[in-house]
């Protein structure tokens, strides 16, 4: 017994003594591990008669429990203390200011082409697309270029080179000098009525202040049963002053000439000088008001629909196209038009849109 109790104490030492995980563990081994001092005690029970082996390995047993137990408490806070050193050594250093999230801008024509879908769509208008690669067919004659006509060079096109297995003036294959090629795709693979805006991209060999070899168009298309004039004036006011966000802004309808329209009309809408610029919308005396030409319009020419399978004797319909570049300059007082296409991050900074702010969002 004796032998026991100063057993247990000289254990309960060294376990108070381990001040560490690994050291407490080599104790633990040489306790209760295979050839531990009390595991080699309880092979020496075998060897005595039963009274003293019921005592001592009652006692062996309280033993080791014990030990077992001041082993798990000794583990328990030296882990809690190994915690809290840790702890202190590997503070985070949150003082350091975190790098600046970089966000994109949406770029001005972008923001613009959605601002049109948001408006036609809500006045029935589905989105049309066709490629930007076409050929003479549906960038001229079915809408009305006759070959050879002078209509043809005023538009600067950009050829493609010839492939040899295309032959014959219809496959030659040209960069869309408008987007009224999608008019004819459109009513070409569906039947009327058609009601469709489309936005693209659009070629002509030109390059100076205002003008790029590559710009972007929109084209309106309405075909339908009774559609006159007074339908593309009233579309085309309503357009105009939804886009501009001005409901008194003055339009205006001037006789022009398109091949594939009659009769056509350019829209013009009003501006003053205000300073050394100028405001859009109605001068106070008729005498300041000012005019300027932003797009192209009229009722569809029955060539046109004849070509598209559509009898105009039975559907009417009037189209008209704009260049979104100049809308966005307008509307955002841009002033030059070459600076849309460098790629110049700072300026896309100072006028591209927020991502986050759509115009076309569920909330509008
Ligand atoms: N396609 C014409 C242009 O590029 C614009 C237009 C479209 C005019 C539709 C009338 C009708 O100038």
């Amino acid at each position: 017994m004796t032998d026991i109790n100063a057993l247990k104490t000289e254990i309960t030492t060294e376990i108070e003594a381990a001040n560490d995980l690994k050291s407490l563990d080599d104790v633990r081994v040489s306790v209760l591990g295979k050839k531990g001092r009390i595991t080699a005690l309880m092979k020496t029970l075998g060897g005595m008669d039963p009274e003293e082996r019921k005592t001592t390995g009652q006692a062996l047993n309280q033993l080791k429990d014990d030990i077992a137990d001041t082993i798990r408490k000794a583990e328990s806070s030296l882990k809690k203390k190994e915690m809290a050193a840790r702890l202190k050594d590997e503070v985070a250093d949150i003082t350091l200011s975190p790098r600046p999230q970089e966000m994109g801008r949406i770029h001005p024509i972008s923001q613009t082409m959605e601002e049109l879908v948001t408006i036609f769509a809500a006045m029935g208008f589905e989105v049309a697309e066709g490629p930007d690669i076409e050929n003479d067919w549906y960038n001229f004659t079915a809408l009305n270029f006759p070959p050879g006509h002078p209509a043809r060079e005023m538009q600067d096109t950009f050829f493609l080179p010839e492939t040899e297995d295309e032959e014959g003036e219809y496959a030659k294959k040209l960069l869309r000098t408008h987007t009224s090629s999608v008019q004819i795709r459109h009513m070409e693979n569906n039947q009327p009525p058609h009601k469709i805006v489309c936005f693209g991209r659009t070629y002509r060999s030109d390059f100076d202040m205002t003008h790029t070899p590559m710009f972007h168009q929109m084209e309106c298309l309405y075909v339908d049963k009774g559609v006159t004039m007074a339908h593309l004036k009233g579309c085309l006011t309503d357009f105009v002053r939804a886009f501009f966000e001005m409901d008194d802004l003055p339009v205006q309808f001037r006789p022009s000439f398109f091949p594939f329209v009659e009769p056509g009309a350019e829209v013009d809408i009003g501006y003053y000088k205000q300073g050394d610029g100028i405001k859009l919308g109605k001068a106070k005396d008729p005498a300041d008001q000012k005019w300027m030409e932003i797009l192209g319009s009229g009722m569809v020419h029955p060539n046109v629909l004849k070509n598209c399978g559509v009898d105009p004797e039975e559907y009417q319909g009037f189209a008209f196209g704009a260049g979104i570049e100049r809308l966005t300059m307008l509307k955002y007082g841009i002033p030059d038009l070459r600076t849309f296409f460098e790629s110049d991050v700072r300026w896309l900074r100072h006028y591209g849109f927020d991502p986050l702010e759509r115009p076309n969002a569920a909330t509008k």
